[in-house]
């Protein structure tokens, strides 16, 4: 493409030197292109459509919050319809020249397409605005980056990144011609620079996976003597924002960073979680999904997300008080189909969270409650801001992953103390009764795999089990 406007662009490189001196953070213009039937579609009756599942600005909305989670000063925002996408540009050039206008008038320093960008697209883009220009996934990435905490999440953001580089290498680069030619060690002659690129980003790339590797095998690890224990696990999904943090930790009592900023959580955090009943359960946080999640970043995560697919009870936290509730939980039965987690199927452990409801309405409150009851899976109202809600949740948590209990009559002798302690902390005691010659009788709903915890309990306490009766669990 050729470079209009060049006083404009001059003028533009100077205020910006200027606005760097001046101003912190970033100057940032947030557009969002929404593809629009052309009009010939509209002339053959063909309905208006975009390509997105939200809504236009509520999408807009959240590019915002995309924007401002890397503290980014967004200075405007702005929905372009395009009924017809320029491959080297994306807009035509009448509405690239207004955009420069704007940036140029609001001193732009950065400007983020929620959209996805070919490498021309976006080297173009950047030539004629002369300004920085990031699409979603590299917004995405740019957070990522920020927010992972542990040696894992680093990893994968590195690994997200580099994949997304190398599948950009192609024809992105303006050096590309350059030939290295008959020297230097790592290429051969008449290597051009992109097959150095390459090369090198490859090389990462493996040492990275490689790395990975060893901490997902560290984790595959933990989680075999997790099952050992054997305590089931509980994952906490949900869109991002939707308070999968907040619920984590009023339900487990601790200190996990909360913000109120997407993608807060990048790493997994577990913690184990006493129920009522005396079942533990280990909770894990995940990070937030969010739509149009690059399946780069689905991969590179995979490792983060297996803990959802090993789970054996899932829970959906949805944000019920955002007006995209439904698209965000289409995105979230997305990324967990991408996982093969199909939540259709009645074997699926699913629990739905609707959270938030202390920002409702008492009709809209009225409404979602009455849908929760006929709704396709569990569902729960929350607030876990508030705590409301939560003892209801601990118990279905509780009832659910009990449904493959099973019921116990035991019989034991009077001395049995510390067993029948054991009982109260490991089982849902039903029952317990003395008799007169103080044989202790219990009922007790025990999970399938203790069974073998409370064969070795009784072994090692040298007692004889009497008249033990086992009621299959319903
Ligand atoms: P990611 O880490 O980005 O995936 O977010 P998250 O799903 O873990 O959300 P988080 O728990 O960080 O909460 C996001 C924001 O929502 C925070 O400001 C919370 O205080 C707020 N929040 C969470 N639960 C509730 C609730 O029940 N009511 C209200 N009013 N706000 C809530």
């Amino acid at each position: 493409m050729k470079i209009k406007y060049k006083s404009e662009q001059r003028q533009y490189k100077l205020a910006t030197t200027r606005s760097k001196v001046l101003c912190f953070p970033t100057r940032c213009f947030v557009i969002l292109p929404v593809i629009v039937a052309s009009n010939k579609q509209l002339a053959d009756g063909e309905p208006v459509h975009t390509i997105l599942s939200h809504e236009p600005d509520k999408r807009l909305a959240e590019a915002c919050g995309l924007a401002r989670a890397i503290d980014l000063d967004i200075v405007c925002q702005d929905l372009i319809n395009i009924h017809a996408p320029r491959p080297a540009t994306l807009f035509g050039s009448g509405k690239i020249k207004q955009l420069l206008d704007i940036i140029l008038r609001d001193r732009i320093e950065l400007v983020i397409v929620d959209h996805a960008l070919s490498p021309i697209q976006q080297r173009n883009l950047e030539k004629a605005w002369c300004v920085k220009v990031l699409d979603r996934t590299g917004l995405i990435l740019e957070i990522f980056g920020r927010r992972a905490r542990t040696r894992e999440g680093c990893l994968q953001v590195e690994l997200a990144h580099l994949t997304f580089e190398r599948s950009r290498l192609v024809r992105s680069w303006t050096h590309l011609e350059r030939q290295r030619g008959g020297f230097g060690f790592l290429g051969g002659p008449g290597e051009t620079q992109i097959e150095t690129d390459r090369r090198l980003l490859q090389a990462r790339i493996n040492k990275i996976e490689k790395e990975l590797a060893k901490v997902t095998r560290t984790r595959g690890l933990h989680r075999k003597s997790r099952r050992d224990a054997p305590y089931p696990t509980v994952a906490i999904v949900g869109y991002t924002n939707a308070g999968k943090s907040t619920l984590f930790n009023i339900l487990t009592n601790s200190e996990v960073f909360v913000q109120d900023q997407v993608f807060a959580t990048l790493d997994p955090t577990m913690r184990a979680l006493a129920l009522e009943g005396g079942r533990t359960v280990i909770l894990s946080d995940t990070v937030g999904f969010i739509s149009d999640l690059p399946t780069t970043l689905i991969a590179a995560f995979r490792a983060t997300l297996e803990e959802v697919v090993v789970a054996d009870l899932i829970l959906h936290v949805r944000d019920v008080h955002h007006v995209e509730t439904e698209a965000q939980r289409a995105d979230v039965e997305c990324v967990l189909s991408e996982l093969n987690i199909d939540i259709d199927i009645p074997e699926c452990r699913i629990i739905e969270v609707w959270n938030k409801i202390d920002l409702l309405s008492p009709s809209q409150l009225e409404d979602i409650q009455f849908k929760a009851k006929y709704y396709k899976v569990p569902a729960y109202l929350i607030s876990a801001c508030s705590g409301n809600g939560i003892p209801a949740l601990r118990l279905a948590i509780a009832e659910q992953l009990g449904k493959d209990d099973i019921e116990l009559s035991l019989a034991l002798p009077f001395h049995a103390g510390r067993l029948v302690n054991w009982l109260y902390e490991n089982t849902r005691v039903i029952s317990l009764n003395r008799s007169d010659d103080g044989e202790i009788k219990v009922v007790v709903r025990i999970a399938a795999n203790c069974l073998g915890r409370l064969r070795s309990q009784t072994q090692s306490a040298g007692l004889t089990v009497k008249d033990t009766q086992i009621i299959p669990g319903d």
